[in-house]
């Protein structure tokens, strides 16, 4: 029989508008989280190399040592903090870290609080090690940024696990450092553990990023290849364990994962070893992007008056349209061509919502926002 948890795992509806938009022609794609800048071509030339070089085989559990030396200096030289190599575990991508770390932390019946919009595979990862999820709710009117009081309101005795994620999927909202240190303090209180999902760090344009482990060692942080260096295809991430699970994370990761692909690993150092020129341009980019289309948004009327500071996301209010938020990323993709991911999916607070992703070229983001223009004046003929 089909288990219950298997049953409980919801689509992940970014995914399945992708597919359905893969199958028309003529859409653009505003529903994917995925950069549209090709993997910079020394990263690709490494991993050839590696390949022609044999690396072919099995690596150590937690990775190349090269590479979490890297990845180590990578958060000296990024936040100045000091990580031990020992405490990095090297995934394919930061999605098979997060289900390690909730795997290493979580028993069925333990309550993970998570902010309400979050990510929409959070639940389920959740959901994989029967965990409890308990929820606090963001805002537009403040940016969608979490307040410490509504975390401390959250957080009790019963709570395992504290996840926080900024820059945010899908709201772009980014936490300040006193903030993450703030919350670094509750979940101590209640005994609870920090998990920081770090995977957008680099992609701030407003504000800097701060990695938890700035303010405790006492924390998984998951990170990754994927956003930062264009790289989703080639799955690779990793995860920093407090010192205290890395032995536990490192054993459930050699029987299930064995290790990520080596070559790939090579791959890896080289993008650390690269420099920042690619991701100070890519930045820019998006930043760019992103200001074209918060003003785009407001001229479509579906601003939710807040400016998202880091990732490439940002949601839009949808409720004055006829239909629910599916309803509308319907007649966005049949009438107008253009992608969108429903809100529900990532959240009760995002139920209203659609996600527009500026992963993609402005000239494309001018096309769409024309469209969308274009379809809602047929939306009000209608209407009347
Ligand atoms: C917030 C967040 N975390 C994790 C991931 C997973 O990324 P990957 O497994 O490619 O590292 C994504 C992908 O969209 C994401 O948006």
């Amino acid at each position: 029989m089909v288990s219950e948890r298997a049953t409980r795992t919801t689509p992940f509806a970014a995914m399945d508008v992708l597919e359905r938009a893969n199958r028309m022609d003529d859409v653009i794609h505003l529903e994917v989280g995925e950069p549209d800048f090709e993997t910079p071509p020394a990263v690709t030339e490494a991993a050839v190399a590696a390949l022609r070089a044999g690396e072919t085989g099995y690596t150590s559990s937690k990775g190349k040592p090269e590479l979490r030396n890297a990845i180590s200096d990578y958060y000296d030289r990024r936040y100045g903090v000091d990580v031990a190599p020992e405490r990095i575990v090297v995934t394919s991508g930061s999605s098979p870290a997060l289900l390690l770390a909730f795997s290493a932390l979580v028993d069925p019946g333990d309550e993970v609080v998570l902010t309400d919009p979050h990510y929409a595979c959070y639940p389920n990862f959740v959901r994989q090690t029967g965990g409890r999820i308990s929820t606090v709710p963001l805002s537009a009117e403040e940016g969608f940024r979490p307040r410490v009081e509504a975390f401390q309101r959250a957080v009790s005795d019963e709570t395992e696990a504290l996840l926080v994620n900024s820059p945010a999927n899908p709201t772009g909202a980014v936490l300040d450092g006193p903030t993450l240190d703030e919350l670094v303090g509750i979940a101590d209180r209640a005994d609870a553990t920090v998990i920081s999902d770090e995977v957008y760090h680099g992609l701030t344009y407003e504000g800097e990023d701060h990695t938890v482990l700035e303010y405790t060692d006492d924390a998984f942080v998951l990170d990754g290849f994927s956003k930062r260096f264009a790289m989703t295809g080639w799955r690779l991430g990793w995860m920093v364990a407090p010192p205290d699970y890395v032995g536990h994370v490192n054993r459930i990761a050699q029987n299930t994962l064995i290790c990520a692909p080596n070559f790939v690993q090579s791959a890896g150092i080289a993008a650390l070893g690269s420099g920042d020129d690619f991701l100070d341009e890519v930045r820019e980019t998006y930043r760019e992007r992103r200001d074209f289309l918060v003003d785009a948004v407001d001229e479509w009327d579906m601003s939710m008056g807040y400016t998202p500071g880091g990732a490439y996301y940002l949601l839009v209010d949808v409720s004055d349209l006829p239909g629910d938020a599916f309803d509308a990323a319907d007649f966005f993709l049949e009438d107008a061509g253009v992608a969108m991911t429903p809100g529900p999916d990532f959240g009760a607070n995002a139920a209203e919502c659609l996600r527009v992703s500026y992963a993609n070229s402005e000239e494309k983001l001018r096309e769409a926002s024309e469209r969308i223009q274009r379809a809602l004046e047929r939306v009000e003929i209608s209407a009347d």
